[in-house]
């Protein structure tokens, strides 16, 4: 047992890991021992216990090991599998509309000012930095119709050494604001060259997505040709669906010929096991068979389905039906950038479900963790590389400080010290329940760590 391994190890970290598995929605190992290659893969992860022997195999010396704290813990950096890059300067205002007028009153105005370099450079920059800072270590991020500034964000999100998907909007339709769409030509184009020229960049953690807004403000033609490209060039793919009801029976009357919403994307050849669709709230159980027989992937949005009065997703029933689900912030239809509000609001929003229906088996903290977190990079196909501590996948991580001043931890250490065990259950909790960004002492993608900043 005494193999060497060539392996060359940055560091290794020592303390208590919390991370889920498809077994257990939330495994707490005490006293591990972590260690991250030079490409920053999580090279083993083994017991303290084991120290001298996995040092000598792995040649590293024990005295460089980083020990954690007695109140932190890591935890897998968080997903957020929907959010508007280009919405961040009116979050927490403008929700007092349903979503079509919403749209139509601020969104597109506030999206057609991203022809503006300067001011999109400033937005996407305070936009990585927040959810960095808030513990999303990767972000599928929808830009505008603009490729510059669309190809602006990519590069942001790489100098900040966030893992992140980018997608240059696509909408030949819009006949409420003129001044903010696309030729279907025009559309095409701009998406092959977005593509084209992000993936000129070689940026290691950032791809492009192909992203026609939602059926309204796409014809038929231009999904289908967006359909074309995603599937010639295997790249992912995201879009809305089913959020409100009256976007429902809009859908409706402009696709008269499709058998359901879901349907229209299928035709289109847009449901794939690269695709993600945000929302899903007035989905039938036909339409989720419809996603786990193609792979397709959904974004619960819960802050955004309460706040646009969009309608409660049934996430058990999605995974009742083995559909792929993460968790979004759909910033700004969501107020919030944080990733950890959404574990919040999934929470509440399975609750509210429960107060409805007596017999609805609510979500789990353990289950909402784990969508946060395996789940999020299950729905985005990342999860060969991402979503929990596997040897072989990158370190995406947050080193969580329970005790942060002030917070509930501190309160209870102060008054009478706990155990480590049941401390760090409650702390699990406390860092999505009661904490905030003060919590995440650290973040780490791909083992390098890009909380605190170092500015590009
Ligand atoms: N559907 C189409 N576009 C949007 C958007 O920007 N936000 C939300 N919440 N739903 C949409
Ligand atoms: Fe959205």
């Amino acid at each position: 047992t005494s193999e060497k391994s060539d392996t060359d190890i940055r560091f290794v970290c020592r303390g208590t890991f919390v991370h889920s598995t498809a077994e257990e929605a939330l495994q707490i190992l005490e006293d591990a021992l972590l260690g991250v290659d030079s490409e920053g893969k999580i090279a083993f992860i083994g017991e303290g216990k084991e120290l001298q022997k996995l040092s000598e195999n792995f040649g590293f010396s024990p005295s460089a090991v980083t020990q954690l704290q007695q109140h932190e813990f890591f935890m897998p950096g968080m997903i957020d599998t929907h959010i508007h890059a280009s919405q961040y300067s009116y979050a927490g205002t403008a929700l007092d509309m349903p979503l079509l007028q919403w749209l139509n009153t601020y969104t597109f105005p506030v999206e057609s000012h991203f022809q503006d370099l300067e001011f999109a450079k400033k937005v996407y920059t305070q936009v990585v930095k927040r959810t960095l800072r808030n513990g999303t270590t990767t972000a599928c991020y929808f830009a505008t119709i603009h490729t510059d500034a669309s190809l602006l964000l990519g590069q942001i999100a790489n100098d900040f050494g966030q893992r992140a998907l980018v997608g240059k909007v696509c909408m030949d339709r819009n006949d409420a604001v003129k001044y903010y769409r696309e030729t279907s030509e025009e559309s095409q184009e701009e998406t092959y060259r977005f593509i084209k020229e992000l993936l000129n960049k070689k940026y290691p953690l950032v791809k492009p997505v192909v992203t026609p807004r939602f059926a309204p403000s796409c014809t038929e033609a231009l999904l289908a040709k967006l359909g074309e490209i995603a599937k010639n060039n295997k790249l992912h793919i995201q879009s809305h669906i089913s959020e409100n009801l009256e976007e429902v029976e809009l859908v409706k009357e402009l696709f008269p010929n499709s058998e359901s919403y879901t349907d229209i994307y299928h035709k289109c050849n847009l449901l794939t096991d690269k695709t993600i669709l945000a929302h899903g709230c007035h989905l039938s159980d036909e339409e989720l068979v419809l996603f786990r027989k193609t792979g397709a992937a959904l974004s619960h949005c819960p802050n955004s389905n309460i706040s646009l009065c969009s309608g409660v997703l049934n996430v058990r029933n999605v995974l009742n039906h083995k559909v792929k689900l993460g968790l979004g912030t759909d910033m700004a239809g969501g107020y919030s950038p944080s990733i950890l509000d959404a574990v919040r609001r999934a929470l509440d929003s399975s609750k509210v479900l429960t107060i409805q229906d007596p017999e609805h088996k609510t979500l789990s903290f353990e289950e909402v963790f784990r969508l946060a977190t395996l789940g999020g990079s299950q729905a985005l196909s990342l999860d060969e590389r991402t979503g929990n501590f596997k040897v072989g996948k990158d370190f995406d991580a947050l080193r969580v400080n329970v005790a942060a001043p002030g917070g509930p931890i501190d309160v209870i250490q102060n008054e009478k010290p706990q155990s480590l065990n049941s401390h760090m259950r409650l702390s699990s909790s406390t860092c999505s329940l009661a904490g905030d960004d003060r919590n995440i002492v650290e973040v780490f993608v791909a083992g390098k760590k890009v909380v605190p900043f170092s500015e590009p």
